[in-house]
């Protein structure tokens, strides 16, 4: 299903700003599909059976939208956005991320996914680096000289709040300070695509709180499509320009709601009407499925 931006998603209204010509009527720009799923399927054959994790995923994400991803465990949130990342292969269907194909045949196109950063549950550092060096590690891959790796990793080191941590190890870190650390990581090589599978999961709620201010933030900052995978429906919501809901067994796409919530978000805005009667409807969706 592809569900068109509508007026009230003031997400994308706020950054794909309606042209003003004046005696004339404004006109909406057409946001730009930045990943689409067409008829994605995935199937998982293993010694026990096949599992069809996916069938028949459509789903067009646009450019600079902030999409949250939810479902209950198993449905398939993660092979979805494992399949949006090229890390695994759709059993049929297919992905395009601006408009080109990730696949031919069973090869990737490598210059389809060279702008893409990803953001796992567990933050995945190196013990053995510091934090500079962790954050500059996708840079040097890339060949990046040593004084651009750290200007570019200070200069995020403030935006994720971690000035001064810079020699510090992930060990001498608190979790929220390792998945900004991650998040750092994912953007330092300028992602226009950002995809994230429950990073803020294993933190306490008041940090995951903060996370989510932090995450509204820099989204806003750095203009990148965000693809937010989480459990949790009022994350969901507080950061989606839109929510997807997959259901499971196999993976579908039940439905897909606009989140019609002006931005920025305090975190007072998840006590107003709106937040909590798409929240409610959100849950009740969720709740009937066995
Ligand atoms: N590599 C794999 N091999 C076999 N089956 C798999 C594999 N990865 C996922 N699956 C199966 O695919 C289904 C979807 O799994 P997935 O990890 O995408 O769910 P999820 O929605 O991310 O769950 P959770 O919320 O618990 O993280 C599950 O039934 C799972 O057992
Ligand atoms: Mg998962």
């Amino acid at each position: 299903m592809v569900t068109i931006i509508d007026a009230g998603n003031s997400h994308l209204a706020e950054r794909c700003p309606v042209a003003d010509r004046a005696g004339q009527d404004a006109v909406a720009p057409h946001p730009m599909v930045k990943l689409e799923m067409k008829g994605v399927c995935k199937d998982f054959v293993t010694a026990r059976g096949t599992t069809r994790a996916l069938s028949d995923v459509n789903l067009d994400i646009y450019e600079k939208e902030f999409v949250s991803l939810i479902g209950r465990s198993g449905c398939g949130k993660t092979t979805a956005l494992r399949i949006m990342a090229g890390l695994i292969q759709p059993t049929s269907g297919e992905v395009k991320i601006g408009g080109k194909s990730l696949w031919s045949g069973s090869t990737i196109d490598s210059s389809v996914i060279t702008r893409m950063g990803i953001v796992f549950q567990d933050a995945n550092l190196f013990p053995w680096y510091n934090i500079l060096d962790n954050i500059t590690l996708p840079l040097r891959l890339r060949g990046v000289s040593k004084s651009a790796r750290h200007a570019r990793a200070r200069e995020l080191m403030g935006l994720v709040g971690l000035d001064g941590f810079e020699k510090s190890h992930p060990r001498e870190l608190s979790g929220g300070m390792r998945q900004r650390v991650a998040i750092a990581r994912a953007l330092s090589y300028n992602p226009d695509l950002l995809l994230m599978d429950e990073p803020f999961g294993a933190l306490d709620a008041l940090t995951r709180e903060r996370m989510n201010l932090e995450l509204q933030r820099i989204a806003t900052v750095i203009g990148a499509t965000v693809v937010f995978v989480t459990h949790d429906i009022t994350e969901a919501v507080f950061l989606g320009s839109r929510v997807v809901h997959l259901t499971p067994r196999p993976g579908r796409i039940q439905d897909i709601t606009t989140v019609d919530i002006p931005r920025p978000r305090p975190i007072e805005a998840q006590s107003g009407q709106r937040f909590v009667e798409i929240a409610r409807n959100l849950r009740e969706a969720l709740d009937k499925e066995e």
